[in-house]
């Protein structure tokens, strides 16, 4: 391939002293009002009615409630978020982990001021500005190795998009195998075939079951090798009754929707040696990994980059993607869509990963490392001060040990009270809204509490606080 152009002079170039002044300005009047917020606060009584009444026209108008009153009102700082009901809350979740700077942080709210400069509000296949070209390339940069496998990027504006493109691209080069190898407790988005990968009877109930699925028993901690080998085998299986019908082994390298479980190289290993044997194509789907764990992707963690055909990725990244190699470049057709992404989402999007990049918040000792060995052990000490919320899982009846109710990697963190009690989990999330903590679940049983937390700005005292408000909570019982 050849190497990246320069871009010089290929923009248009907005700065100019009128123009610089002007953002200075309006980011001035951005942080004043941003300093009101300070920490939690509780709803304001003139906007409490209001709020309510938006909330339930909202859920008229979409045939179902939100799962929370949790309507932004545009103004931000940090972690903490102000709603419309006037509260401002600690916001942990982040929108399913796409707004991994927090809210209103000013130099990407400055990105996108400039980027709305620009002459179109949407890039898209047919016509995209240099954004496009700009980002592609970013993220095969970010995700290059020595063997250079992972050579073209198909950008798409949301992360079921970057895997239907990801299926296709393995289908056609398959000569449409008709059935994928998957793990069990795998989500993968809300089209039509995705939702026959993800493995929840929910989200394809009522669906024509358009795609064959063969589901792989996902890596246990608690018994490393016997869970190795039994994966091991039911690939053997899997493969040996529909031999060459596989047109991809699809996996998240650290399961999102699925219990942030996370697995090690040697569990891997030997199913991708296995895949590649068979000619089955390796797709990892790190749209939510992607960005926030020890490195830009958990498969340069885990040391598997030889073995990436196919990797999609997107959420923090604001634009999707799909990477791949030469050989699985799909013909002419099969790829397109009208929208690629905002002018805004491709500037901003590009910021967020060259800061990640360029502030060391990577490798063993980098800044998400580190932020994430704090959450275990503030969560560790909270699950050893209150050993009656925290349940063993393995030995009911008695208490459980902060390693196997703490867990997760990177800005994916992850508490189990309560045994993982799926009703119990649920009804303390709405406590926890309450007291101003917006976090989410996560698992199918043992469910879990789940944090995205806006690991590019969290600090410590962060979690301090939101980890402090979780005890209280669970202090004072259901
Ligand atoms: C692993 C994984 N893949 C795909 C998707 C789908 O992404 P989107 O919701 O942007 O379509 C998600 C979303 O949660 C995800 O976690």
């Amino acid at each position: 391939m050849t190497t990246q152009p320069s871009i010089q002079g290929l923009h248009h170039d907005w700065s100019s002293p009128a123009v610089d002044a002007s953002l200075d300005r309006i980011i001035e009047e951005i942080a004043q009002a941003q300093s009101s917020l300070t920490g939690v606060r509780g709803p304001d009584p003139d906007r409490a009615e209001a709020a309510r009444l938006q909330f339930e026209h909202f859920g008229e108008i979409r045939g179902r409630g939100l799962f929370y009153p949790l309507m932004g009102a545009g103004l931000g700082r940090g972690a903490l978020v102000e709603l419309i009901d006037g509260s401002v809350k600690y916001d942990f979740i982040t929108g399913v982990g796409v707004n991994a700077f927090g809210h209103g942080d000013l130099d990407l709210i400055r990105t996108a001021m400039v980027a709305s400069m620009g002459d179109v509000v949407m890039q898209g296949n047919l016509q995209c500005n240099l954004d496009a070209a700009e980002f592609a390339a970013l993220l095969l940069d970010a995700a290059a190795s020595p063997s250079g496998r992972l050579k073209h990027c198909f950008l798409a504006n949301s992360g079921a998009l970057a895997n239907e493109n990801a299926l296709k691209i393995c289908m056609q080069h398959t000569d449409a195998a008709p059935r994928v190898l998957t793990f069990e407790h795998c989500f993968a988005g809300r089209t039509t075939a995705m939702a026959q990968i993800g493995d929840s009877a929910g989200g394809r109930q009522g669906l024509a079951a358009n795609l064959d699925v063969d589901y792989l028993p996902f890596f246990d901690e608690a018994d490393p090798e016997g869970s190795t080998s039994r994966t091991v085998a039911a690939m053997d299986e899997a493969v040996r009754r529909y031999p060459s019908q596989h047109s991809c082994f699809m996996m998240e390298l650290v399961q999102g929707e699925g219990g942030f479980n996370a697995a090690p190289r040697e569990f891997f290993l030997p199913l991708l040696e296995r895949a590649r044997a068979a000619g089955i194509p390796i797709w990892f789907d790190e749209v939510q990994s992607f960005g926030r764990t020890e490195d830009p992707f958990r498969f340069q963690t885990l040391d598997l980059e030889d073995h990436a055909d196919v990797v999609t990725l997107g959420k923090l990244s604001q634009v999707c993607a799909t990477l791949y190699t030469e050989e699985l470049n799909p013909k002419p057709g099969l790829l397109s869509a009208t929208f690629i992404g905002s002018t805004a989402a491709f500037q901003v999007g590009r910021r967020m990963i060259e800061r990640l990049r360029s502030t060391a918040s990577y490798g063993p000792d980098g800044r998400h490392a580190q932020l994430h060995a704090s959450f275990r052990r503030l969560a560790g000490e909270l699950v050893e001060r209150l050993p009656d919320a925290f349940p063993s899982l393995r030995n009911p009846g008695t208490p459980a040990k902060p390693s196997e109710v703490v867990g997760g990697v990177g800005g994916m963190m992850r508490l189990t009270p309560h045994g993982g009690d799926g009703a119990r989990i649920k009804s303390l999330l709405h406590r926890l809204f309450e007291v101003g903590v917006i976090a989410f679940s996560c698992g199918h049983g043992p469910f879990h509490l789940r944090f995205l937390p806006p690991i590019g700005v969290l600090e410590e005292h962060d979690l301090v606080e939101v980890l402090g408000l979780v005890g209280d909570v669970l202090e004072k019982g259901d």
